[in-house]
């Protein structure tokens, strides 16, 4: 049996490798480092693929979601409500702009925004609402555009996990992840569906308005060369990063499959367990599988993660602490009873191995693994 990645880039980089290296080749000979034919080629590529208007790129996915508040004008002092259970990128960027975050709880079975506490968050200082599409599968959009509207708030989809999800709305328009909010962002971190090989990341809309706004606020502020019009950053997508998305575009529906082989995989062989809740997918959206996260119950899932990493197994923890609970995030404004599913979560989830590149030997050897030790 071949050793067992958590994720396999270098499984899936053999397969492409001539082209890769052909086009980044290509990159160096041409010295269009930053901003080259291979930015803008591969913008367009996307936008296609996401079926929206603007794709604008950056250079990763935490600046994404800054540059999309900061392109929304929010100003200090608005609240912002993003979910507890995700990775700290989201709640980061708005304590950064100075905004204040509201933390709501997830719903247990899919560990995505709870649309109840949502509501319950929302006071007369709320201006944006961020939905973080976790480890592969849509939040509900529909209830969670329709609470935004009523209340004149902006929606910005955290779509870092979930890019190449389709998403279908009660009237049986479908739509991909990340282009239904105001604004969407993603990041092509080498290890999501879609990863470059270092940072990069992209911000998607309809809005040609905001499209524009966006585009100087990546760029220093510039809209005309020289000429700083608002406070900017610095976060672009380079050439070489931009050539190897390129590469794995066209790929991504086929990764987003084989990776929900191997997850039906998973759920076939947990079926039977009375121990192990496996991922739900809600039937509003289809599942990309970022993470295969399990849900244990009555089972020391700490001693789990060391039985499999002591069996050569990799595996992770998303997330052990909520975020209400980070040092850099507490406030007594929270109160523990508010985020019940949260802190259960931390303490019994456990994700395991998920790439395109499985053989069923490893497969079978991971889940009869899991099964020895809890049986
Ligand atoms: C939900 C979520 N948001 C934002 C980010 C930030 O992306 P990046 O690492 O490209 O800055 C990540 C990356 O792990 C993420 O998982």
């Amino acid at each position: 049996m071949k050793p067992i990645q958590m994720v396999d880039l270098k499984g899936q980089y053999r397969k492409i490798k001539q082209q890769i290296d052909n086009s980044i080749q290509e990159v160096i000979d041409s010295a269009a480092f930053i901003n080259g034919p291979e930015v803008k080629n591969f913008q367009k590529e996307l936008e296609e693929y996401l079926d929206v208007k603007h794709v604008i790129p950056c250079a990763n996915g935490t600046d994404a979601l800054q540059i999309a508040m900061m392109g929304l004008g929010l100003e200090q002092g608005d609240e912002v409500i993003t979910v507890d259970f995700t990775f700290a990128a989201t709640v980061e960027v708005i304590a950064l702009l100075k905004l204040t975050p509201v933390l709501v709880d997830v719903e247990s079975a899919t560990f995505n925004m709870d649309i109840d506490a949502l509501k319950k968050a929302i006071t007369p200082k709320t201006k944006a609402i961020v939905p973080v599409h976790l480890f592969g599968q849509c939040a509900n959009m529909e209830a969670i555009l329709e609470i935004a509207r009523e209340h004149n708030l902006y929606v910005i989809e955290d779509n870092a996990q979930a890019i190449g999800a389709d998403y279908t709305f009660s009237n049986g328009t479908t739509k991909k992840a990340g282009t239904m909010g105001n604004v969407g962002t993603t990041s092509f971190f080498p290890s999501k569906n879609l990863g470059c090989y270092g940072d990069g990341g992209a911000i998607f809309t309809n809005d040609d308005e905001l499209a524009n706004t966006l585009r100087g606020i990546v760029n220093h502020g510039m809209y005309k060369r020289y000429y700083h019009d608002v406070v900017g950053v610095n976060s672009r997508l380079d050439s070489i990063q931009a050539t190897v998305l390129r590469a794995k575009l066209p790929n991504l529906d086929n990764y987003c499959d084989t990776r929900r082989k191997a997850a039906e995989y998973y759920n076939n062989a947990f079926a039977d367990s009375e121990n192990i809740i496996t991922p739900i997918t809600s039937n509003f959206t289809t599942h990309v599988f970022h993470q295969y996260t399990l849900n244990l119950i009555g089972v020391d899932r700490n001693a789990l993660h060391q039985y499999l990493l002591d069996n050569g197994i990799p595996n992770a923890i998303y997330y052990p602490v909520p975020l209400h609970s980070q040092k850099a995030y507490a406030d007594n404004r929270y109160n523990e009873d508010d985020f019940m599913v949260t802190n259960q979560l931390v303490q019994t989830v456990i994700s395991l191995p998920m790439h395109t590149e499985f053989e069923e030997d490893q497969l079978q050897f991971i889940t009869q693994t899991i099964l020895d030790f809890i049986n």
